[in-house]
């Protein structure tokens, strides 16, 4: 500014409207949205699920994708996830911050005897929205405060949840590629300015399933763990591509880990009580058991000492600490197969060599859980956390406010980096995105004063004035475009 009213010295409007008009031109920009610094500095995060992917999987076989993630960004190495340490229930917690009990997925098979309804993973009753809106997920949340959301088949989000969509969804098919869902996210997060998505999750199928047919212990199970690491390497490449790697934080964890099971280890409930007495409802390890009318005593005897290798419990008996007691649709009795072990009615039937729902507390149960980006530190190794953590953490990252939730950012806090981020908002769910424009504003009122102030002066001493109109434009322009293209 001083060195062009120095060197504009016949020229002093020119040198004003050079000076104002960018500045005129951005604020009016800023106030529509369009190319704003606030928007396009909103920060940016993906958060990742390979389902089954257990926390020591990265320390088993070569995983350079993981290990750079880890040096440049924060590991965790235990996360203690929610029980019952299924899929469902744990998306669901690191979308909300929510216990099983509080959130309503309390299983990926479940009964609600109030809607008289069955709930399967494996059916499309998961679309009905009442299982679901007992929680509100983080992109439901993100798109309320103004923001927008993309989903890759997260589980629950191509559902209605309190009465809305993901931004961008993928409707769930199994069978859409790992890469196809990359480029997708990558796509949405990537649009223009006032289409971007700033909160993405991404879900993939891979290890579970491997898990479940191969057995963790199995030595198979290692080329599916550098597949795992080989995607990652993919993702990586693509956000690269598309120059979002600073940008993104990048969050990749799972739902829970694996565990071996043995032909040798099964529970056949068969053997103890009748099938006609009560309704199955959730699988092993981790059954759900509902009475017949009148036969709750009679049931709950039969199996509450039957075999060692399982706990029975009635609900109301359930320990406080596993939170998995306060829903009607957690089942009047639970059994919990001890670790390794299978429930079944009769042998027959499919088997697997792997499983997952134990209890919590399990190592074997334990998800990955790796970060990094500009919100997060870099090179640190934090011992352990909890699933539901996460979501007071990644609503800070986004500059939301968290809703009631089982988590504390204080436990995680030391994952952020030093450097201050955007402070949580105290009362509006977002932090308002316009906040420098009055700083805009009264730069504008004092170049506009100080250039009146000049151009006065030099009329008063010179008596001389340029030919504004056509002169204004030549050296306003090139600049107008330099500021567009910050
Ligand atoms: C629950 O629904 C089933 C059909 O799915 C029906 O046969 C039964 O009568 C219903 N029970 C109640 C209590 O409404
Ligand atoms: C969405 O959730 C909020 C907060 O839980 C609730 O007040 C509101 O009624 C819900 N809206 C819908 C449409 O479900
Ligand atoms: C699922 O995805 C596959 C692979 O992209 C596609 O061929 C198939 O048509 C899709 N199915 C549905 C129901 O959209
Ligand atoms: C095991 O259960 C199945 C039904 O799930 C039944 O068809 C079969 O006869 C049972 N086998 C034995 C040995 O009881
Ligand atoms: C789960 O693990 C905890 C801690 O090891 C233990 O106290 C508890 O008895 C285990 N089982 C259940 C069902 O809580
Ligand atoms: C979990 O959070 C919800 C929402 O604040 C609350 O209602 C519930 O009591 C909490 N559960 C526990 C065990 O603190
Ligand atoms: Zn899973």
């Amino acid at each position: 500014m001083l060195g062009c009213t120095l060197r504009g010295g016949s020229c002093p409007l020119v040198c004003l409207w050079a000076l104002l008009l960018p500045l005129v031109s951005l604020h009016s920009l800023n106030q529509h949205g369009h190319r704003g610094r606030d928007v396009r500095d909103h920060p940016k995060l993906l958060l990742v699920s390979f389902d089954g992917f257990r926390w020591d999987y990265v320390d088993r076989v070569p995983t350079p994708n993981f290990h750079a993630l880890m040096d440049e960004g924060v590991r965790v190495e235990k996360v203690e996830n929610t029980y019952i340490t299924k899929t469902f229930p744990n998306h669901y917690s690191l979308v909300t911050g929510l216990y099983a009990e509080t959130h309503g997925i309390v299983a990926n098979e479940m009964y609600d005897p109030v809607l008289n309804r069955s709930f399967s993973m494996e059916t499309d009753s998961i679309y009905d929205p009442r299982w679901w809106d007992e929680a509100v997920p983080l992109w439901v949340t993100n798109q309320r405060a103004g923001q927008r959301s993309g989903a890759a088949m997260w589980p629950g989000s191509d559902v209605e949840i309190n009465g809305t969509y993901p931004t961008r969804y993928l409707p769930y098919n199994a069978s859409v590629p790992f890469e196809t869902r990359v480029e997708q996210i990558i796509e949405w997060f990537s649009a223009p300015d006032e289409e971007a998505v700033d909160f993405g999750v991404l879900y993939w199928e891979e290890p579970d399933e491997s898990g479940h047919n191969l057995g963790p212990e199995s030595s198979l199970m290692d080329v599916v763990i550098v597949n795992i690491d080989e995607k990652l390497g993919f993702l990586r490449n693509e956000l690269r591509k598309a120059g979002l790697y600073e940008k993104v934080n990048l969050i990749v964890t799972s739902d829970h880990g694996m565990t071996q099971l043995s032909p040798d280890k099964i529970i056949e409930l068969d053997v103890y009580v009748s099938r006609d007495l009560y309704t199955w409802v959730d699988k092993s390890p981790v059954v759900g058991i509902l009475p017949k009318e009148g036969h709750f005593e009679d049931v709950y005897s039969k199996l509450a000492d039957a075999n060692p290798h399982m706990m029975v419990y009635k609900k109301v008996e359930v320990p406080e600490h596993l939170h998995y007691k306060h829903n009607i649709r957690i089942m009047p009795i639970i059994i919990e197969a001890q670790e390794g072990w299978t429930v079944m009615q009769n042998r027959t039937g499919r088997f697997m060599l792997g499983n997952h729902g134990y209890n919590n507390s399990l190592p074997s149960m334990h998800p990955v859980f790796v970060a990094r980006g500009p919100a997060f530190r870099q090179d640190y190794v934090k011992t352990s956390m909890r699933s539901v953590d996460l979501y007071p953490l990644m609503c800070h990252i986004l500059s939301l406010r968290p809703l009631p939730n089982n988590g504390s950012l204080a436990n995680v806090r030391d994952l952020l980096s030093p450097e201050p981020t955007t402070p949580t908002p105290s009362v509006p769910a977002r932090v308002p995105s316009y906040s420098y424009a009055p700083a805009v504003g009264s730069l504008l009122g004092v170049v506009m004063v100080l250039g009146f102030l000049v151009v006065y002066i030099r009329q008063v001493t010179l008596k001389q004035l340029p030919s504004l109109p056509l002169r204004s434009r030549e050296m306003s322009q090139p600049l107008l475009q330099e500021d567009l293209h910050l």
